[in-house]
């Protein structure tokens, strides 16, 4: 399921570029999509070794610019994969990688993220 997350104020960076997107408990069992000024990301909660990790990525498709917060989320390969709604291509949600078509090898662009001590989940986006 994706869910839509529209924050009430525009967040403000920290030194490092940082920005609070939204608290970590948003994210169970879901993929939140987030829009900013100047950003539309998704981000997901996924176990990485046995630890839950948040990955944030921009929805802007990396062929041709669709909007990926309004695709869909399907199962392709036993992996968890955002389909644009564009052309239908798909991208592994663990690590942004062109799935299919296979003859490609576009990949999402991928945030750093954090979960400080508040339970907010932080984004590096960049100095604002
Ligand atoms: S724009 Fe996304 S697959 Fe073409």
């Amino acid at each position: 399921m994706i869910r839509t997350y529209q924050p009430l104020f525009s967040p403000e960076p920290d030194a490092q570029g940082y920005y609070p997107i939204c608290r970590v408990a948003q994210l169970a069992e879901t993929v939140l999509t987030v829009k900013l000024t100047g950003w539309q990301l998704l981000l997901l909660l996924q176990e990485e070794t046995g630890q839950m990790q948040v990955r944030a990525y921009s929805a802007l498709c990396p062929h041709q610019s669709a909007n990926l917060a309004i695709g869909e989320l399907v199962s392709y390969d036993g992996k968890l994969c955002i389909e644009c709604p564009l052309h239908q291509w798909r991208f592994d949600l663990r690590d942004g990688k062109q799935q299919y078509p296979a003859e490609n090898h576009l990949q999402l662009t991928r945030y750093l993220t954090e979960v400080r001590a508040d339970g907010k989940v932080w984004v590096q986006l960049g100095k604002g």
